[in-house]
Order: C-alpha cells, then structure tokens, then sequence
C-alpha cells in the first residue's frame, strides 16, 4: 500500500501545480478548517511513531510541548538523515517535496510554529534547493507566509544545511547546531519540548513523520490506524541496500514478512548470483544485526514481520529493531569482524567527545577489531570488545553510545565463531583483509 510514495513516478510532481492537479495541498485546507487541539487528536488516534528511529508516539510528543501564553514555539524537522543504511528521507525530500512541505504546515499549525526549520544533512547538497523552490511555490499559492488562506494562522518555513556530522542528527545536537552553536548533545532534560531551540518549546519530528501527517488529515487518524498491524500503524518506509537484487526506497505496510521483503520481486527481488542469506541489520547501522534464522522466524518459530514488535521480538538476545528502516542485507561471502570493523570506525569518528565512555570505548573497540580484523588480535580481545561495549551502553549523554556498542554486542553475541576464526587463523585473516585495514589507516587516524 502506497500513501507517502503514491505519486512518486508522475512526471514532474515536484512542481506545485502537477502536485494539486493531483490532491496535493487538499490536507492543509481541511487541516486550516480544524482547530490545532484536533488534528493533535487525529495524530494520536493514528498511532503514527516516530520514524526517525526510536519509534516514539507522535500525537503523544505533539501533546508534551509546553504551551506558556505568549512564547513562541517550533517545528523543527530532522533531515539529517546519516545513519548508514538509511536513504528513504532523501527520496522523499527529492522526489515528492510538495507532500513533505504540507506535512510541514500542517504540523506547524497544529504546534503553533510560526517559524519552523528544516535541518538537511550537508551532503545532500542539492535538495535544499528543490526544497526552497517548493516552499515558494507554496507561499505564492497562500499556503506559507502572512494569513495562510485568510485563517489568521502566518508561517515560515526556513532550510538549514548542515555541516556533515551524524551527531547534528541527535535531536539536542541538532538544535545547538541549528542555533550556530557546535553539535554537542544536550543533558535531559529538560527536554525539547519545554526548552528547544533557543530555549523554546520545540518539537523535533523526522521527514517521514511529519510527510505522514498529510494522509493522516485526509483520511482520518483511525482510517490510518487500521493499516498495519497492533502498534505499527500506517506505512513505513524501507531503504533496502547490500547483496540483494533491487536496492531501493519501498513504502510498506508493515504486514508483510522478512522473507517475503527480502525474496519477493515486489521489493528486494533476492540475493545476487543465488547466495545465500547470512545476516541483515534491518534498522540502520545502530540496531542489532540478526543471522540468517533468528532474522526470518523468531525465537518463538514464528515469521518474523516488517514491523516494531515483530522485529524486536526476544529483545537484544534474539531480536533487532526496526530503527530507520535502512535495511542492510549481507550474503554468505560477507565478514561480520570486517562490517563490525567498518561501523566501529564510524561511530568512533562521529562521537563528538564530550563523555569518555564513548569518547575513548569507541576509539578502543575500532582499534582492537582492526586487529582482530587484519589477524593481529588475541582471543581475549574478543572478551575485553564485550567488556567495553557493556561500559558505553547507557552511560553516555546521548544514544550514539548506544548506538556504537549494539552493533558489537550482537555481532560477538550470534558471530563469536567468525572473530575467533580470525584469530586462530591470522595467516588467511591477513592476506583476506590486508587492504582494508590500510585502507582504514589511510582514511583516518583513530582518536585516543
Ligand atoms: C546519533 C544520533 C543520530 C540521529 N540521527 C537522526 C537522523 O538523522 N534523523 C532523524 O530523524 N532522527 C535521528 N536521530 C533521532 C533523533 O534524536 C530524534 O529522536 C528524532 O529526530 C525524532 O523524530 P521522530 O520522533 O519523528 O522519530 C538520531 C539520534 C541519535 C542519537
Ligand atoms: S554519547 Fe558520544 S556522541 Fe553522545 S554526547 Fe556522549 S560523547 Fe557525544
């Protein structure tokens, strides 16, 4: 079932008027003739989460924000969109902007934003412009500015570019950046909700989130809710990547299974050249990765679904996360140490600094999996990377500590076999992987 993604191969949908000629802009209307409170309501009843990654309640957040007489208050919308795996919010952004923009003003309204912001990832350097043409096209319509379509209600909607940093995708760092402030997570709380940017009453909502408030108005809050399954309402949208045979944003309704996903031609057509499936991280590089058999039926022997619970299903020990929805598929040929190895990396050069658990584990677990990767390590290695994870996990500002352990704990936890395998063969590990650790070396020294 198609809502976000409906209209996306209509030639020229980018441009205002094939947009309306199409329904756009007819949920802003119907949306201006309600009070803010109900479509607040119609949010809630959808059971719409939070599609940025931690699946929060999007009615409940909108409810949360403070609602102090005479202060004003914010949207603003996280384009950051760097979690490795993760594209479906540039797809969106790029090719059905219009359906983005009246999700902006629609939840503008219903907050009370009369100035809200996007904040883009600085490397997705040509959508703020298809973003700016859309939202003028917008304003030139009276669907932005002064008086939206005589109702009294005014609003900006302002692009910000960022700099390249995963953090600024942190809804805390995000907002100190967006004040022109270096990206460092805040302490909460408070939480944005009472003090955001510049110390406001802010809500922060990813792309899709807020793209989905326009079909939640036009069909009504429990319409939407009847698609999907128990707490996984509405459609979700999936970047599928890795060896599979049709890597691309599909739009789903979260009743559809692992296998099905992964082998139906209607979505990723099957692995390449007939290999077999060894593992997936099906949320993003922060969420568990999951083997072959605990990914398709759970510990419970049932199929496991594209959605919340199903995926999740036996917590860390048998299950993942639904995350961002970037769906990372690994065949038979692929080496866990190695991905393990690479996301180590990352995380390490994305922590900005600020607590040590992070600070110096991530740099830690990168240097001893280059080792163990490249044949130098030792089978206690394998026991401290555990030690360390365990040492960042919940003990940091933000999540991003979270986030750089989850990854190792879940490939030493399903795919010890293959670490100690690189150790007990340090001969075959090195001449398998010699490029990339210099590769690795090449690109960037390791901090601490
Ligand atoms: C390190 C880190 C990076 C994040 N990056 C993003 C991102 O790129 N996009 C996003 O929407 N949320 C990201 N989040 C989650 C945000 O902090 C926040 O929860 C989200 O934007 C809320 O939107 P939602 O409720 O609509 O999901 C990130 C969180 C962390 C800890
Ligand atoms: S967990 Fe890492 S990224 Fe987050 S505030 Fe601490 S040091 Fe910074």
């Amino acid at each position: 079932m198609k809502l976000l993604l409906k209209n996306d191969r209509i030639p020229n949908i980018r441009s205002f008027d094939v947009h309306r000629a199409h329904g756009g802009y007819a949920a802003v209307e119907k949306a201006l003739k309600m009070t803010p409170d109900e479509i607040v309501e119609e949010v809630k009843k959808s059971g719409l989460r939070g599609r940025g990654g931690a699946g929060f309640p999007a009615g409940m957040k909108w409810s949360f924000l403070a609602k102090p007489e005479g202060v004003p208050r914010h949207l603003v919308c996280n384009a950051d969109e760097s979690e490795p795996g993760t594209f479906k919010d540039r797809y969106l952004m790029e090719h059905l902007p219009h359906t983005f923009i009246e999700g902006m003003i629609i939840a503008s309204y219903a907050l009370g934003s009369n100035a809200s912001y996007i904040y883009i990832r600085g490397e997705y350097a040509w959508i703020p412009d298809i973003l700016e043409a859309a939202i003028a096209e917008a304003r030139a319509a009276g669907f932005l500015g002064k008086n939206i379509l005589g109702t009294g209600f005014d609003c900006e909607i302002y692009v910000q570019r960022g700099a390249g940093a995963y953090i600024c995708g942190e809804e805390t760092a995000l907002i100190e950046s967006l004040e022109g402030k270096r990206g460092n997570p805040r302490i909460k709380p408070p939480f944005p909700a009472v003090q955001g940017l510049w110390m406001r009453p802010t809500v922060v909502n990813n792309v899709e989130t807020i793209a989905a408030v326009g079909p939640i108005i036009e069909m009504g809050g429990d319409e939407y809710a009847k698609i999907g399954v128990g707490k996984s309402t509405g459609t979700k949208l999936i970047s599928a990547c890795g060896n599979i045979n049709k890597p691309g944003v599909y739009e789903i309704d979260m009743t559809i299974s692992v296998e099905e996903f992964i082998y139906s031609d209607d979505y990723c057509g099957g692995i390449p050249n007939g290999k077999r499936l060894k593992a997936c991280i099906p949320g993003g590089s922060s969420v568990p990765i999951v083997p072959a058999n605990l990914l398709l039926t759970t510990a419970k022997g049932e199929p496991r679904m594209m959605n919340y619970e199903s995926l999740a299903d036996g917590g860390f020990q048998t299950g993942t996360m639904m995350g961002s929805g970037g769906f990372i598929v690994l065949d038979e040929d692929q080496c866990v140490v190695r991905h393990t190895m690479t996301l180590a990396r990352f995380y390490n050069h994305e922590s900005c600094g600020q607590c040590s658990p992070c600070r110096e584990g991530t740099g830690w677990m990168y240097k001893i999996l280059k080792n163990i990767e490249s044949g130098k390590g030792k089978m206690s290695d394998i026991d401290l990377l555990w030690d360390i994870q365990r040492r960042i996990e919940g003990n940091t500002i933000c999540p991003l500590g979270d986030a750089a352990a989850w990854p190792v704990a879940a490939a030493i936890r399903h795919f010890r076999d293959e670490f100690e395998w690189h150790v007990t063969h340090p001969e075959e590990a090195q001449i398998r992987n010699f490029g990339l650790a210099h590769y690795a070396d090449a690109l960037e020294p390791v901090v601490a």
